[in-house]
């Protein structure tokens, strides 16, 4: 039952000054719950209904009165401008309980996604350089995104799209025929093929005839050139093998790796269709569509030398998935850098006279730096995802061991709790926040970090498993109405609206906060309570509500994207 839907039906019956939709808008959450449950700022009425704020409060609650007030609602109160309206604890208690025990392991999935697609573009990599930490944002804040349309009923297709197309594949394969070595690339992976990448243009800044050759050398993959197709296949494959151990560890997949280079041949399409549509202009040699009228700088579609760009290839894979997938909506997890660029090109789609322009977005996000981290990979300073993740992982066992040295597969849930927070950490904040990331603090077991959180699911775990043995009996919804019950179980009852608000905002950070409040008011409620006791029915009612919040940290945290350990 949807209290405040029911609330602002009642209203509305009583006094229709407003709809029961107009009404519910208004409701705001008291700060205390002795000041109730709902209230109604009666100001916002004083317009329509021409009378001070404290006089329509009490008219109001005449009306009810009139009308009768169900056995639900135990208090209505006029305070100052306000109505406070407080429910029925025990019936509250019943109402919330039943509802979650009804879903089981799916309390707050919904079907409002109707099984149409989401296509997610996130992580994104680009070949032959390295997966550091620039790319956690995009690769975790996807992934959660992913769960989250799924847990909703749409249906999710991750896409990697790679970033493997570009000169920069010539000038490898220039610097691997002078400096690489096979064996050791093979070793050493991106890291091998970053230094000679480096080399290279030490190098190409004294001698420019290495760009020439490098040029010539990509125009030779372009041509499917054997031998310059089989390093390039090669150097994607070891980038690939390399990022896949990562994506094990984060617990992340895609249903594509359809990258840059997978539109080759997907281009002309764009190219006709603008030539077609009138929308290509030529600009020094280049071809561009004109956005002056949306103050934005032309979109560059072809270059003088006839190669396409970033932009046209992310055009055609727009038009490639929308033919594929036929998606409701298309997301891109990309950095607030490429604003513009995004920008440019989905308004060269609207312009196209495509309509589900309107279903691409941008989830932009912010930077992630470590304390001292820089980021440029032109000079080899970077910081390797998988060394954060280790170096994560590390001190995560390093914790464990001192809290609880006999868990067995110590090991194991370092690993679960080591990423998990590195992942909790980096959704914490709203994604447009830059982000500077310390291992002690997303480690930290008491603050609002994913350890704490994955702690209290474990607490919960063993407090199930003592509980074993405690036969059934009927809830005694009575000792449930104490405050730190109520406020688990209201925050218990909110969950769905949560993952809706999550989804509508592309913000999985509301699904972070949420999971830290309810850890916190499990806690209050298991300090401030013993669950078994003598009494049968107080604990069973404690029992059930311990339940109910075990079902919601675990979909929360899968939510997120991280693993829920029953032990810790
Ligand atoms: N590979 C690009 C980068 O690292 C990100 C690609 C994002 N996706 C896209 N469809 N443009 O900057």
């Amino acid at each position: 039952m949807d209290f405040a839907a029911e609330l602002a039906k009642l209203l509305a019956a009583a006094e229709a000054a407003l709809t029961a939709e107009e009404y519910q808008a208004l409701f705001e959450t008291p700060p205390e719950r002795e000041m109730g449950d709902y209230a109604l700022p009666c100001f916002k009425l004083a317009r329509t209904m021409r009378k001070a704020p404290p006089m329509i409060a009490s008219a109001l609650k005449e009306a009810l009165e009139q009308a009768g007030i169900p056995a639900w609602l135990s208090r209505v109160e006029c305070v100052g401008g306000y109505l406070n309206f407080f429910l029925d604890r025990a019936n509250f208690a019943k109402t919330t309980l039943a509802m979650i025990e009804a879903d089981g392991d799916d309390y707050g999935k919904t079907d409002i996604g109707h099984g149409r697609v989401v296509c997610l573009d996130y992580s994104s990599i680009n070949i032959a350089k390295p997966f550091h930490i620039g790319h956690l944002s995009t690769t975790v804040i996807g992934n959660s995104l992913y769960h989250i349309y799924n847990f909703l009923g749409y249906k999710s297709v991750g896409i990697n799209h790679l970033g493997d197309w570009g000169t920069q594949f010539g000038k490898l394969i220039v610097a691997y025929h002078m400096w690489g070595d096979e064996e050791r690339i093979e070793k050493e992976g991106v890291r091998a093929l970053l230094e000679i990448y480096v080399r290279f243009h030490d190098e190409a800044e004294k001698n420019d005839a290495l760009n020439d050759e490098a040029r010539a050398w990509f125009l030779k993959i372009e041509q499917g050139d054997e031998e310059a197709l089989r390093l390039f296949n090669w150097f994607r494959e070891i980038t690939i093998r390399e990022v896949e151990r990562v994506y094990d560890l984060l617990n992340v997949h895609f249903d594509s790796y359809a990258g840059e280079s997978f539109y080759n041949d997907k281009m002309d399409r764009v190219i006709d269709e603008l030539t077609e549509k009138n929308l290509l202009v030529e600009s020094q040699g280049a071809k561009v569509v004109n956005l002056d009228e949306d103050n934005m700088p032309p979109c560059m579609i072809l270059k003088a030398d006839g190669a396409t760009l970033y932009a046209t290839r992310d055009i055609a894979a727009a038009l490639y998935r929308k033919d594929t997938y036929d998606f409701a909506k298309c997301l891109y997890v990309v950095a607030y850098q490429q604003n513009l660029h995004f920008a440019q090109w989905f308004r060269v789609i609207e312009k196209m006279g495509y309509e589900w322009h309107k279903d691409l977005e941008h989830v932009a996000f912010g930077m992630v730096s470590l304390t001292d981290g820089t980021l440029s990979t032109r000079h080899g300073k970077v910081v390797f995802l998988e060394e954060v993740l280790a170096m994560a992982i590390e001190k995560a066992a390093e914790i464990m061991r001192q809290k609880n040295p006999e868990l067995e597969n110590l090991d194991e849930i370092a690993k679960q709790v080591g990423v998990g927070a590195v992942v909790f950490n980096t959704l914490f904040n709203s994604r447009i926040k830059d982000i500077t990331f310390s291992y002690d603090r997303a480690l930290n077991f008491e603050g609002e970090t994913g350890p704490y959180v994955q702690y209290t699911h474990a607490r919960i775990c063993s407090v199930l498993r003592k509980a074993e043995n405690v036969a059934a009996a009927e809830y005694d919804f009575d000792s449930i109405c104490d405050e730190e019950s109520q406020r688990l179980l209201a925050t218990l009852a909110r969950f769905r609206d949560v993952v809706i608000n999550a989804a509508d905002e592309n913000e999985p950070y509301l699904i972070v906060r949420y999971a830290v409040e309810v850890a916190q008011n499990f806690n209050r409620f298991y300090y401030e309570h013993r669950i078994l006791t003598e009494n049968v029915g107080e604990t069973a009612a404690r029992l059930a509500i311990t339940r109910a919040c075990r079902i919601v940290l675990s979909n929360a945290l899968h939510l997120i994207g991280i693993a829920a350990p029953e032990r810790m």
